[in-house]
């Protein structure tokens, strides 16, 4: 299957960086197919400019949360519905930065997977555990039940992707083992084989502290479709290198 990269921008770009940053890739994607599928997530109000440069290119647009509800009153909200409106193909759900500052658990990550499906966007669903959680042996049972309760009965292959990121890895610099991530990865595959007829099919992205130096490595692994990154996504130079590293 064909790898997804993924550039999560979180809560960063002025729309003048955004372009910039958007356009630089664009050239680089000009001369180069790096055998892998991008795609850029922006902050809500960068979407629409990025969009228009992306235009008919193959950069993908995708939003970092979307509600449940596709219209209402739901102040500072938005919908799936509007992310398609805009011009995304995709939504991240259940970013443990979501899950930590906003408080959202797996009902509500379900749900927003849910919405993502009915506005035709394909749903990026993030599962990982804590350090704690991972120095009491726990990952295997608290990745398993991320994605017992995160991931809607309606998933496919075509309509969710699922990411993989260990919180004590998210902005630190640290990163899991080559064997860890292989554990865990292949502790995702079995589970989705078990429970959807085509979870041979997922992509499983890997994200966490992902950059230039490691991103070969660890895009090597088995059942290793793709990354999420952040940070590194912020520099073309940087984002690219993980991207020609497929
Ligand atoms: P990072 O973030 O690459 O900066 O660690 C990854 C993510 O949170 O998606």
């Amino acid at each position: 299957m064909r790898p997804l990269i993924v550039g999560n921008w979180k809560m960063n770009t002025m729309r003048s960086e955004a372009t910039a940053l958007v356009a630089g890739l664009m050239e680089q994607r000009a001369e180069l197919d790096p055998g892998c599928d991008l795609l850029v997530c922006p902050p809500f109000v960068i979407l629409r400019p990025v969009a228009d440069i992306i235009e008919g290119s193959p950069i993908a647009l995708g939003a970092q949360d979307c509600h449940t509800d596709n219209s209402g009153a739901h102040t500072g909200d938005v919908s799936a519905g509007m992310l398609a409106d805009a011009g995304c193909e995709f939504v991240i759900v259940g970013h443990s930065e979501r899950r930590a500052d906003h408080r959202e658990d797996d009902v509500l990550v379900v749900s927003k997977a849910g919405a993502a499906h009915a506005s035709g966007l394909q749903a990026i669903i993030c599962v990982g555990e804590t350090l704690d959680q991972r120095n009491a042996e726990e990952t295997l049972s608290v990745v398993e039940g991320h994605l017992l309760s995160s991931v809607p009965d309606g998933a496919t292959a075509e309509n969710t992707v699922v990411a993989y990121e260990p919180i004590w890895a998210i902005g630190t610099g640290l990163t899991p083992t080559i064997e860890q991530i292989s554990e865990v990865h292949d502790h995702i595959r079995a589970l989705l084989v078990a429970r959807f007829a085509d979870g041979n099919e997922f992509r499983l992205l890997y994200g966490g502290s992902m950059n230039p130096g490691n991103a070969r490595e660890i895009l090597a692994v088995k059942n290793v479709n793709g990354g999420l990154v952040g940070g590194a996504s912020l520099n073309v130079k940087d984002f690219w290198s993980i991207c020609a590293s497929v």
